[in-house]
């Protein structure tokens, strides 16, 4: 990635991932994304703000390079997770000198995943600041954004904060603005979906104590830059409140479509009452778009067949991540198919400790469909038409 100015002496120097398809081996990446690592030169000192992950290591130093840097005083790092903190190690053999500045618990987690030695630390603590002449870095703790350890990093002068994963998105780009690329709101929410959501109220208390701020840029360690930092804080503040949409998320596989004739007829029926759907079928499902859609539905409906006795093993994934990714959805239901008997109302509702949602009677059906299973599912459809009634 070429070396980019954000503002004068200040310069991203991250790199761009392209080519990667896939994140936490979880979460597809159909936009790649982006490593970013920025540096600020003050009258006296030089900070470079996080890193790259170790694969793109070689970019961030051809990147020093080019801009020149000769002397770095302080590399500060947000987050201790590899792929902002990774390439530490080879930014201090090349810049022996350098400071790495953090807070204690970022220092601790970077001595045992890094191998950084004690001696290259400098604690700060909330609310510090570190002089670069010119130049001020204020140091604010936000915890888990989604680490215990997360921190933001504010230029006092410039109005810019570097936030790392927060306010951060998948999305790989050769422009450097957020706004020039209209998708990159899309891939912020694929990136909050992932790995933000289950941290929804801590979150909100970070947002508020970033409001006495004045921010002009919000420049994150994942994709462009927010110029209009609104746009981006806006959308976390959507998506972290408790406000549910009218609209029905129903992961669901089938063996020998009589679960699909359930999960089809009841698309069409709640379509017919103005409820948004959104059907996923689970063996072809981009688990990304998957996770985006738990962060609005009011209600999910798990439609799974009895295979091996239980639910089929696609389902139990599905309701697993839901429950890890705890999304704000206040209604499930599960829906299904048997032959001759099995657990997986059972299974599949034991798997959702971690929600505060309203369980809704199970529709199970023994071989195809037939009129009473029918009339089983219409009387779903009422119950979540009663539960959204008041629901844009
Ligand atoms: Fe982008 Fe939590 O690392």
């Amino acid at each position: 990635m070429a070396v980019r100015k954000l503002v004068p002496n200040v310069h991203s120097v991250g790199a761009i991932d392209w080519g990667r398809k896939i994140f936490d081996e979880l979460i597809p990446l159909p936009d790649g994304t982006s490593y970013n690592a920025y540096i600020v030169k003050g009258s006296e000192k030089t900070a470079l703000i996080d890193t790259v992950d170790p694969e793109k290591e070689m970019e961030l130093l051809v990147n020093l390079h080019e801009l020149g840097i000769e002397k770095i005083d302080y590399i500060i790092t947000n987050h201790a997770e590899q792929d902002h903190s990774g390439a530490i190690p080879l930014i201090l053999e090349h810049f022996p000198e350098a400071v790495v500045v953090t807070n204690q618990k970022c220092k601790s987690f970077e001595i045992d995943h890094l191998y950084i030695h004690d001696s290259n630390f400098k604690v700060i603590h909330d609310g510090d600041t570190l002089s670069l002449g010119d130049k001020t870095l204020k140091f604010i703790m936000t915890p888990w954004v989604h680490w215990p350890e997360t921190m933001v990093t504010y230029l006092e002068e410039d109005n810019i904060l570097f936030s790392c994963d927060f306010f951060g998105s998948h999305f790989a780009s050769s422009k450097l603005f957020a706004e020039e690329s209209p998708k990159v709101v899309e891939g912020a929410k694929r990136y909050y979906a992932e790995i933000m959501m289950p941290f929804r109220s801590i979150i909100r208390k970070n947002i508020e104590k970033l409001s006495d701020l004045k921010i002009k840029m919000i420049a994150p360690s994942h994709g462009p830059i927010w110029k209009s930092p609104s746009t981006i804080i806006n959308a976390y503040k959507e998506w972290i409140s408790e406000e549910v949409k009218n609209e029905v998320v129903i992961p669901y596989v089938s063996m020998h479509e009589s679960t699909l004739i359930m999960v089809e007829y009841l698309v069409n029926e709640l379509m017919k009452k103005s409820i948004n759907v959104k059907p996923f079928n689970l063996p072809e499902t981009d688990t990304g778009e998957l996770a985006m859609s738990l962060v609005d539905a009011a209600t999910v409906i798990v439609a799974s067949p009895t295979v091996l006795a239980g639910a089929h093993p696609a389902a139990v994934y599905a309701t697993f991540l839901m429950n890890a990714l705890r999304p704000k959805t206040k209604f499930v239901g599960i829906i299904g198919s048997y032959g001759w008997g099995g657990k997986m109302v059972d299974q599949l509702s034991g798997l959702l400790g971690n929600l505060k949602v309203e369980i809704i009677d199970p529709v199970l059906v023994k071989g195809r469909p037939n009129e009473d299973d029918f009339d089983a599912l219409d009387k779903l459809v009422e119950k979540i038409v009663e539960n959204h009634k008041d629901l844009n």
